[in-house]
């Protein structure tokens, strides 16, 4: 691997946007890859089986094209993929999400922490071994939250139906005392500042898209694989409508971009 090499960064859609923000951010010399398996999200409601699948598709995409890192910026992809593909490429720096767990525990006053995410991440095993081993000393509760991802694909962060909706997930958790919410999708960051307005300000929302961009910092830094120069364009990729993901670019990224069809 060389160190001007890109990094593949991947998501079911959009969300993962949002952590390759913080990946630009923190290391602004590296060149990023994103693909969006826009053709099959949500992957919430999907199979492990079905979403094991499709990431090795796009590992395998990401090794044609040079990849020297693989960030899977999806937390339900994470639960589904991450072990396999790690058997799959042992050598090749790899990063996956999971829900905040650890630091909402530590933040947490009231003792009781919300957890948004999808089904398949909160149905997950590897959800449970997190909170058997950070939860113990507080209470958590989870609430899936089918049908926001979907909005937010469409661009949408702040329409009434949204509102509505994201209302009735976030209330129990309010109405069971959490101070301390995880956003546990990489999709929901989008939605802060709505949150922000929605929840009362002694609320602290957690998310992991910068604890992964310094994790991802750190293993190539290990390896001697950090870049210096100057990056090549952020290109992207989905396997649904690219011109969907060029028109909505600009809101949930920085800037436009150029997107290719991928049919992996
Ligand atoms: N963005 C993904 C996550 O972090 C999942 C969205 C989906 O349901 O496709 O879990």
């Amino acid at each position: 691997m060389v160190k001007d090499a890109p990094i593949g960064v991947f998501d079911s859609g959009v969300g993962g946007l949002s952590v390759l923000a913080e990946i630009q951010r923190l290391l602004p010399h590296e060149s990023l890859l994103y693909v969006a398996d826009g053709g099959h999200i949500p992957y919430g409601e999907k199979t492990p089986e079905f979403i094991l699948e499709r990431s090795r598709r796009v590992a395998g995409f990401f090794r044609e094209q040079g990849a020297k890192a693989f960030v899977i910026a999806c937390n339900t992809a994470t639960v589904a993929a991450v072990a396999d593909l790690r058997r799959d490429y042992p050598d090749w720096p790899l990063v996956g999400m999971e829900p905040a767990v650890k630091p909402a525990a530590a933040a947490t006053r009231s003792g009781v922490v919300g957890v948004l995410a999808t089904t398949g991440t909160l149905q997950s095993a590897k959800f449970a071994a997190l909170l058997d081993r950070f939860a113990t000393d507080v209470r958590v509760i989870t609430q899936p939250c089918p049908g926001l991802v979907e909005l937010i694909e469409t661009g949408d962060l702040d329409s009434p139906a949204l509102r509505l909706l994201l209302q009735r997930y976030v209330e129990p958790l309010i109405a069971a005392g959490c101070d301390t919410i995880i956003l546990g999708c990489t999709h929901y960051p989008f939605l802060k500042p709505l949150l922000a307005r929605m929840l009362p300000p002694t609320v602290i929302l957690i998310d992991t898209g910068a604890a992964v961009a310094r994790q991802l910092q750190r293993l190539l830094g290990e390896r001697e694989l950090l870049a210096g120069g100057t990056p090549q364009a952020t290109r992207f990729w989905t396997s649904g409508d690219t011109e969907h993901l060029r028109n909505i670019l600009p809101t949930l990224w920085t800037s436009s971009g150029v997107v290719r069809s991928f049919d992996g």
